[in-house]
């Protein structure tokens, strides 16, 4: 494309690209009002739980694993997993197929360019290219990824390996999903059996994130503070600048494990637990050094299916919460509205 290198004109830009002609200050554009910067120097105190998933194995150590999961799921939204079953060379191939595949030239990457929320497959940047009012310093590939055989069709061709590669990838974190929702349903008291099915069909998609070095990052952010609307998503990154809300919204800085994957609670689960678990608020923020990559996995049950609280945490005291809503929706509503200004589920609670 002609306009690579050039942004005034060009009403796409990615950021890899203004990474490359190393901008000394970021365009208007990605500059946020001073109240939504982020602060880049939060302390570590915090720490957050990361729960060995070997334990859940052993009839010995599983309950105590559980209270933590639970202890977790109550007070953050967030837990770290180890021992979670996915070899890292796994992991390194297909953080190694997000690398090359953010390296390809624009007008390649330009194929799969879209602003269409429903469509498979999309390259894009930002949340919306097309609709944000501030732009975020993040370019992105999402696509399908369950059952594979139905999507991996549509992914990038190039690089000759990414199918090969951010398949196997896809592939184990659907099973770990699995695992994590049987766990998290036990310490909710719900039967993993109702919902086995729509969880093994169930959708995924996948955002794979670039966040280039940013000439300022103190002014800008690579996503905005959000939650995600699905189950849980995994999150594979390849560096820190992750921060969470606490519970009394407080930003924590989210420590970087080597081979260690995040585990985000998605509105699926706070609809489904009536509230008992909260989805995290969680935002990225940028170096100046550091390119950072991110492969989050997005788990969602089917894109129809409508998901209300279980029936069983309701009672007097806990009074149904939330309407019920369907992936379907969220894209609806993430169509027409910016979830920059207003969190989808606050649209879906009840007022008491
Ligand atoms: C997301 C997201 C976080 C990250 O894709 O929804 O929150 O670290 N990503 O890239
Ligand atoms: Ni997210």
């Amino acid at each position: 494309m002609e306009g690579e290198g050039e942004c005034s004109d060009n009403p796409f830009t990615s950021v890899m690209t203004l990474a490359k002609m190393r901008v000394p200050h970021v365009p208007q554009r990605y500059v946020l009002p001073p109240s939504q910067r982020p602060t880049l120097t939060l302390d570590l105190t915090a720490t957050l739980p990361i729960v060995d998933l070997s334990t859940l194995h052993h009839a010995s150590q599983r309950s105590l694993t559980l209270d933590t999961i639970q202890g977790a799921c109550k007070e953050l939204g967030f837990f770290q997993v180890v021992n979670h079953g996915i070899p890292l060379p796994v992991i390194h191939d297909a953080l190694a197929a997000a690398t090359e595949f953010f390296n390809l030239s624009l007008e390649e990457k330009m194929t799969l360019l879209s602003d269409n929320v429903h469509n498979p497959v999309r390259y894009g940047t930002s949340l919306n290219h097309a609709s944000d009012k501030v732009h975020y310093w993040r370019d992105f590939i999402k696509h399908y990824s369950h059952p594979i055989s139905d999507w991996i069709h549509l992914w990038p061709s190039n690089p000759p390996s990414y199918k090969d590669k951010m398949g196997n990838y896809a592939k184990a974190v659907q099973v770990l999903h699995k695992q994590l929702m049987e766990a998290i349903l036990e310490t909710l008291g719900l039967n993993f059996g109702n919902l086995q099915k729509e969880i093994e069909e169930g959708n995924q998609l996948m955002a794979i994130n670039c966040y280039p070095a940013c000439p300022e990052p103190d002014l800008t952010l690579g996503m905005p503070p959000h939650s995600d609307y699905g189950t849980l998503t995994v999150l594979l990154q390849s560096g820190p600048g992750l921060q969470l809300q606490d519970n009394k919204k407080k930003w924590l800085s989210v420590p970087f494990v080597e081979g260690a994957l995040l585990v985000q609670l998605g509105d699926q689960i706070e609809v489904m637990s009536n509230g008992q678990y909260k989805s995290v608020v969680h935002q990225v923020t940028l170096s100046a050094e550091n390119k950072r990559l991110s492969i989050a996995s997005l788990h969602s049950l089917p894109i129809n299916k409508k998901i209300g609280p279980a029936p069983e945490l309701v009672d007097e005291q806990h009074p149904v919460s939330y309407n019920e809503f369907s992936f379907r929706d969220f894209l609806d509503y993430i169509s027409s509205n910016d979830i920059a200004d207003k969190r989808f589920i606050d649209s879906i609670k009840k007022s008491v």
